[in-house]
């Protein structure tokens, strides 16, 4: 496969949605086909199984299913067919998401996601993964001026100091993929970060 395959994570409110588009008109200022997706969702049946995951209180291992299940069609019917022919796709969470809200949030066995991923998956990964990365309390306070919170946004605190180490974590040990942004910046430092990433100058 020839394309880019770049994913953005963080916890909520950590500024991923807003800094998408930024690195859209970037790559596509250099001159890439770019398609910018999210997960879970990304296709119909995608989408739908994200309102479910949204909307009901699920068992955990049913939840991690679920989130896989998108993923697979997601692959099969957008995010491979775009690396096929060349293009960069920009996905809004993908499996790192997984292992820290279903793993290290929601306590799924994260030999069973490591699992799932392989079968999913196969060696598929993705090239870089921005990582935004702040104290837990203010992306909460900036959510909450944002939004009103989903399932996964009304956790408690402690839920989500488990989801930021994870990532941190993830990323300690799998430099060459992950570039981390401090997302307790502001708006313009933060764009200034993303300009240094060696894939987007
Ligand atoms: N660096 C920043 N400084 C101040 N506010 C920010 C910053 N980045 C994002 N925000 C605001 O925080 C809120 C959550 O950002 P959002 O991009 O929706 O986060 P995510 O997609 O990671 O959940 C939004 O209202 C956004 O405008
Ligand atoms: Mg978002």
């Amino acid at each position: 496969m020839s394309g880019l395959f770049l994913t953005v994570e963080g916890i909520d409110g950590a500024g991923k949605s807003s800094f998408i588009g930024w690195i859209e008109r970037r790559l596509r200022a250099k001159g890439a086909d770019v398609v910018v997706t999210r997960e879970p969702g990304g296709t119909a049946v995608g989408e739908e199984l994200r309102r479910l995951i949204l909307s009901f209180e699920i068992d955990p291992v049913t939840e991690a299913l679920l989130v896989f299940a998108a993923r697979k069609e997601h692959l099969v019917r957008v995010v491979v067919p775009a690396l096929e022919r060349g293009a960069c796709v920009v996905c809004d969470r993908f499996t790192d998401a997984t292992f820290a809200y279903q793993g290290a949030g929601r306590g799924v066995d994260t030999g069973w996601l490591a699992q799932l991923e392989i079968w999913v998956q196969a060696k598929l990964q993705p090239d870089c993964t921005i990582l935004f990365d702040l104290p837990v309390a203010l992306a909460r306070h900036r959510s909450a001026a944002a939004r009103i919170p989903d399932r996964f946004e009304a956790q408690q605190e402690a839920f989500f100091e488990r989801v930021r180490e994870c990532y941190l974590l993830r990323a300690a040990r799998d430099p060459g993929r992950f570039r981390i942004i401090d997302a307790a910046q502001s708006m313009t430092q933060i764009e200034a970060q993303l300009e240094a990433i060696d894939l987007l100058r």
